[in-house]
């Protein structure tokens, strides 16, 4: 079975968010289960020099004519967990300060880079021959099968897959980027591209590919009905019968407590509390935050409505006075990120770095005896899921992949989960945290159990591979 899976971003290349670990994480474990896959994305130059990853030239390019000027596309070679990654090479369009924009909005040409990016994934499918489907990843990619249908007859055979990570990043431009991709009018119609007048990517992705899924089961329900559906939900309803819900997983070697260097001290289940007590203290220390006796809150998260931000403001100052430690890591939204270090500026317990930082990261993660995600919407979250490979206790909230991995602990599981979108329920959430932490025995208890789950790619990837045989079939 040969599979080509494209992303726009793929770690240790280049990551803004989960979409990065996924598409490095899982091919590792599809080529464990016997599958022939091979990677591309964008040859972000920046970003892919400091990964420290060497790379080849090879052979393979392409050139096509886009808003009646010539773009060349040259491929590089670099391997991932042995898994052949192609870097698709065009510096004007992709070796940029950042992937997708600056901090005052997207990059304007955002629709021919990836119309670009879209036409190097079909001919990169010409170049290598014998690819059976393409596995895409997002708006970024999701134009591949109208401009396959359109443009590349001769790859009718080729089937194609769209996995969707976040509906509500779409990649809509204005009509005539499809002039500009050398595709005409006719599929700009309600049940085609179309979208309030406008190009949507992902709807061209969710219109035209044979298959569709998303990274977890209740996501794949909600993202059905208006309220998830951010205006694709009715085009999602007629594509049910084709569209799954397939839960993420983590690389248990990538995330591994026991071998990790970025941590202050490695453990396993046989000295996890002590293990992370250890951490715990170091990190607090570092932090310049006392009270070892206190639970520790840990956040590490893009800044972004999604995430639920836009629950703290009015309770924000109760937390910090609550009798808790809170580190809080992210980027992104300046409200945010604002409301944050103001908060950290006047409450000693409370310490917040803006910015991407892997390693405090996963500091964070073994560190925390509750990580905090209380989003919005959730697709699937790999946060949570890293955080109970440290054995730290999730406290989310009950929408898509939240949903489906953490259980209350009033409900017979290891978790803290609330229902309801509301301040007052998240600071419920946090107290009803504080006082499960006082419990030491069952506390100590729940730590072992989150650590004995396990959310590696196992099972997952079989799925994945039970979906590309249907597909083949
Ligand atoms: P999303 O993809 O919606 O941002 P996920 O929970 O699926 O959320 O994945 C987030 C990934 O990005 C995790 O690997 C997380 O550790 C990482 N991450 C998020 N923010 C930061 C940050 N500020 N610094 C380092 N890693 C981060
Ligand atoms: C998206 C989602 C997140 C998911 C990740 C990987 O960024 O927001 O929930 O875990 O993609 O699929």
């Amino acid at each position: 079975m040969r599979v080509l899976m494209a992303a726009s971003e793929i770690d240790p290349f280049a990551k803004t968010g989960g979409l990065a670990d996924v598409a490095s994480s899982l091919p590792k474990a599809l080529k464990k289960e016997g599958v022939d896959i091979s990677l591309v994305m964008p040859f972000y130059k920046k970003f892919v020099l400091k990964s420290g990853l060497s790379f080849q030239k090879t052979d393979l390019e392409f050139e096509i004519i886009l808003n009646g000027k010539k773009y060349s596309g040259l491929f590089y070679i670099s391997f991932v967990n042995d898994v052949p990654v192609y870097l698709m090479e065009n510096d004007e369009f992709f070796d940029r300060e950042n992937l997708y924009g600056t901090p005052t909005g997207d990059y304007p040409d955002n629709g021919l880079r990836f119309g670009f990016f879209c036409y190097g994934i079909l001919e990169l499918a010409k170049l290598l021959g014998d690819i059976e489907i393409i596995h895409l990843n997002d708006w970024q990619t999701a134009l591949v099968p109208l401009i396959k249908m359109r443009k590349y007859p001769h790859l009718a055979q080729i089937k194609t897959l769209l996995s969707i990570h976040n509906l509500a990043y779409q990649g809509i431009f204005e009509k005539e980027i499809l002039e500009k991709l050398n595709l005409g009018y006719e599929d700009f119609h309600m049940e085609g591209v179309e979208f309030y007048g406008k190009v949507n990517f992902l709807k061209a992705g969710i219109v035209y590919s044979d298959y569709i899924n998303t990274v977890s089961p209740t996501y794949a329900e909600e993202i059905q009905t208006a309220e998830f559906g951010y205006g694709l939900d009715g085009i999602l309803r007629r594509r049910k019968d084709v569209l799954f819900g397939i839960l993420n997983g983590i690389d248990y070697e990538v995330w591994d407590p026991q071998k990790d260097n970025e941590l202050y001290f490695n453990y396993s289940k046989n000295n996890i509390i002590e293990g992370k007590k250890i951490n715990k203290e170091k990190i607090l220390k570092d932090c310049g935050l006392e009270g070892l006796e206190k639970p520790l809150f840990g956040i590490v998260s893009r800044l972004a409505e999604q995430k639920g931000f836009d629950l703290f403001p009015s309770i924000i100052e109760t937390i910090a006075r609550e009798n808790l430690n809170l580190i809080v890591l992210g980027a992104g939204d300046k409200i945010y990120q604002d409301m944050f270090t103001d908060i950290s500026k006047r409450y000693a317990n409370v310490y917040v770095k803006i910015g991407f930082d892997p390693v405090l990261a996963k500091r964070i993660y073994a560190s925390s005896d509750f990580f905090l995600m209380p989003s919005k919407y959730e697709p699937c979250g790999l946060g949570q899921l890293i955080s109970m490979r440290y054995g730290t206790i999730p406290v989310v909230r009950a929408t898509g992949g939240l949903k489906d991995t953490v259980k209350d602990i009033e409900k017979g599981g290891y978790g803290i989960v609330f229902e309801k979108y509301e301040p007052r329920d998240l600071l419920r959430a946090i107290e009803r945290a504080i006082d499960f932490y006082r419990n030491t025995e069952l506390f100590e208890k729940s730590v072992k159990y989150v650590f004995s789950l396990d959310f590696s790619w196992k099972s997952s990837a079989k799925e994945y591979l039970n979906l590309y045989k249907r597909m083949l079939s």
